[in-house]
């Protein structure tokens, strides 16, 4: 036994626990993820299961994006950025709701099934469903070979390397990175992207293993901030946009690992519910990059404000007018909006893995939890 804890100790690579590590990985797993795809030189994404398959995306009615979970939000990530992007309507449903609902699908649909970990039963059970009504069905899958992976037609592996935390982490960032190259591989070759915007977005892909690394800087201040608000009942999580499938992700993080009661929202929605909730007891984490819709962000602060609930801001390095407004702000390198989702949700999985680790949790295996649902 004492062998097996050893090795563990190794396997962590001198972090407290899984989840800690795979944090951390993160510059590298998405590094990983776009390596030999993205070749910036030659200004061109290339990725085998998409080019041998352009023609069923190109002329695809629709996208049905199909997932649990984690990776139920980097499909919706992946719906902001491919209809901005390339002009192709999305749908993003949760597997165990798409295949009982009896729902009408074509053989000019294309299925998308994100999955971490290739097995969880009712992803599966929806692409074998949408496959016997013939759609075309496109795996993105972390763990090489898994049913999944098998069951579909074509593919793309997130190459994060293998997740052991519960909560999931990496497989969450390297699955919005796969996710956003095949939506501009597809924006350019429908023409809906320019190649000088095209460029700039293979170029920024690239930097953001390096801005990960800079929002990972914010640990020590995160721990002070999840000091403050670790024996909060509840949470609230707010964002807009590309940020709202984040704040869902922020507020699920926190669920999962300290079980503190957390709901998610997009900003604009707090007014026809969970205002009701907002006192001086209720942190709200408010993702308030700069964005199109940041100066509707501001006003949803100013309402938290004027009812006295306690602002945690994620902000874009150097702003100031949301850090004359917050009661704490955590900074993330500027981008463009469609790649923010990789930045913003680096502070809210360390806030969350801070306070469970604060509460005496067990971070890396969540009571009730399972990495892998292979079962209904
Ligand atoms: C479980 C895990 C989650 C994961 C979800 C979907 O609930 O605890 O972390 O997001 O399953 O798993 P998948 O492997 O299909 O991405």
């Amino acid at each position: 036994q004492e062998l097996q804890l050893n090795l563990e100790q190794i396997e962590k690579g001198g972090y407290e626990h899984f989840m800690l590590k795979e944090i951390h990985e993160q510059p590298k797993a998405i590094t990983d993820t776009f390596r030999g795809r993205l070749l910036r030189d030659e200004a061109i994404i290339k990725m085998g299961g998409i080019e041998d398959n352009m023609k069923k995306f190109l002329n695809a009615n629709r996208i049905i994006i199909v997932a649990c979970g984690t990776s139920w939000h980097a499909g919706l990530v992946a719906e902001y950025i491919f209809e901005d992007l390339a002009r192709i309507p999305v749908e993003v449903e949760y597997a165990s709701e798409f295949r009982y609902r009896n729902p009408v699908i074509t053989e000019n649909d294309v299925l998308i099934a994100i999955s971490q970990s290739g097995e969880t039963a009712d992803t599966l059970a929806a692409i074998k469903m949408a496959k016997s009504k013939g759609a075309f069905v496109f795996g993105v899958c972390n763990v090489v070979g898994s049913s999944i992976a098998r069951e579909s037609d074509a593919g793309a592996y997130t190459h994060a390397g293998p997740e052991i935390g519960v909560a999931s982490t990496k497989a969450f960032t390297t699955q919005i990175t796969v996710l956003s190259l095949i939506a501009l591989r597809l924006a350019r070759a429908k023409g809906t992207i320019s190649s000088s915007d095209f460029r700039r977005y293979l170029l920024e892909m690239e930097m953001i293993p390096e801005k990960v690394e800079k929002a990972l800087e914010s640990d020590a201040h995160i721990q002070e901030v999840s000091e403050i608000y670790k024996d909060a009942a509840n949470f609230l999580y707010l964002g807009r946009g590309y940020n709202f499938p984040v704040a869902l992700e922020g507020a699920l993080k926190l669920k999962e690992i300290s079980y503190i009661h957390a709901e998610g929202y997009p900003a604009a929605e707090m007014k026809h519910g969970p205002i009701a909730l907002i006192d001086e007891n209720m942190p709200i984490v408010v993702i308030a990059t700069k964005a199109e819709h940041y100066d509707k962000v501001i006003s949803n602060i100013q309402e938290i404000k004027s009812r006295k609930g306690k602002i945690i801001g994620v902000i874009t390095e150097g702003d100031t007018i949301v850090r004359d407004l917050a009661d704490h702000v955590i900074e993330v390198p500027d981008t463009i909006e469609a790649l923010s989702p990789l930045l913003t949700t680096i502070p809210l999985q360390l806030l969350s893995y801070h306070i469970a680790v604060m509460l005496d949790k067990n971070v890396d295996q969540p009571r009730n939890l399972a990495k892998s649902v292979t079962v209904e």
